[in-house]
């Protein structure tokens, strides 16, 4: 029988399929399911999440999650709106910094780092852990600048030319050079949805970032520009680990090589994308991906 909401089992144990222990200690206010179905851990972390619990005021948005993201994968989170993708998502660069309201409580580690330590610069903290919204939003600058701004900031370049060079070799990666090298003064926000979002992330490769953070950011194209980014994804994963919110199932299954389904503030299960589309352990997770939820 697969562990239902409410299942009554240690926190990060692997299902053994036989009954659950009953739990000695009092109950964990925040751990409603106070089980993690699968392995969320790694054996070559690039980020390490540790009992990680988010608040907006008093509410509690993410509970205890302990996950890690691996090096060169993609990661896609998965689960019903409201459950807490964006604000785990977040995390992971402290952007949850910017509301007022949000404390983030727990652990997490970029290459051994503590990104929460109060010695962390969040500016370079950023670009090493950088981040594409479900809306594209190209600065109102020319697609030029649009790449050059983060390498100036951080001093990445001496002079034009190395400059000239980032900017080329980013929108190759990104997929976009031979739609804009001749119009490269022209206004970003001059171009197509799917070219906006490319040229996004175009402009969170051009700071040599670590990790990229994706935030549904297919959700707004059609098939073709979505076609382009998943190829994106798929090439930027032999340099750079990607954890991407979805909500499109084929998606996930396509992009990624884990998925981590989350419920109410849950994690609820982890494994590898084919296990958990093809033979989920967790009724949630079964109900979710058959449609029967969410
Ligand atoms: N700035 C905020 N202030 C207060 N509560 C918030 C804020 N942002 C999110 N929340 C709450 O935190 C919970 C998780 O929201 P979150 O946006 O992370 O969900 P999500 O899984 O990304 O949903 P969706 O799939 O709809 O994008 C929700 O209950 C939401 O109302
Ligand atoms: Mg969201």
């Amino acid at each position: 029988m697969k562990p239902t909401a409410g299942a009554d089992q240690d926190n990060n144990t692997e299902d053994t399929g036989t009954e659950p222990a009953r739990r000695k200690a009092g109950p964990d206010l925040y751990t409603e399911f106070q089980q993690i179905v699968g392995n969320p851990y790694v054996d070559n972390p690039r980020m390490v999440c540790r009992d990680v619990y988010v608040y907006y005021g008093e509410t509690c948005a993410i509970k205890k999650v302990s996950i890690d993201v691996a090096c060169n994968e993609v990661l896609a989170m998965i689960g019903p709106s409201g459950c807490g993708k964006s604000t785990f998502l977040r995390c992971l660069n402290r952007m949850n910094d910017t509301v007022s309201i949000c404390r983030v409580e727990g652990e997490i580690r970029l290459d051994g780092m503590d990104i929460y330590d109060p010695s962390v610069d969040v500016v370079p903290l950023r670009a090493k852990v950088g981040m594409v919204f479900q809306k594209p939003n190209p600065f109102p600058k020319s697609i030029y600048e649009n790449i050059s701004y983060g390498p100036k900031i951080h001093g990445l370049t001496k002079d034009k030319h190395e400059m000239d060079e980032i900017v080329e070799t980013s929108l190759i990666r990104a997929g976009l050079w031979e739609e804009v090298k001749d119009r490269l003064n022209e206004p970003g926000t001059g171009l197509s949805g799917g070219q906006q979002q490319r040229l996004c992330i175009a402009r969170a490769i051009a700071v040599s970032p670590e990790v990229i953070l994706m935030d549904e950011p297919c959700s707004a194209l059609d098939p073709i520009a979505t076609s382009k980014i998943e190829d994106l994804i798929a090439e930027l994963r032999t340099q750079y680990s990607i954890v991407i919110v979805t909500h499109a199932m084929q998606q996930a299954a396509r992009v990624s090589q884990r998925t981590a389904y989350f419920h109410l503030g849950n994690l609820v299960e982890v494994g590898d994308t084919d296990q958990i589309f093809t033979n989920p352990k967790h009724q949630l997770t079964e109900d979710y991906i058959t449609g029967r939820f969410g």
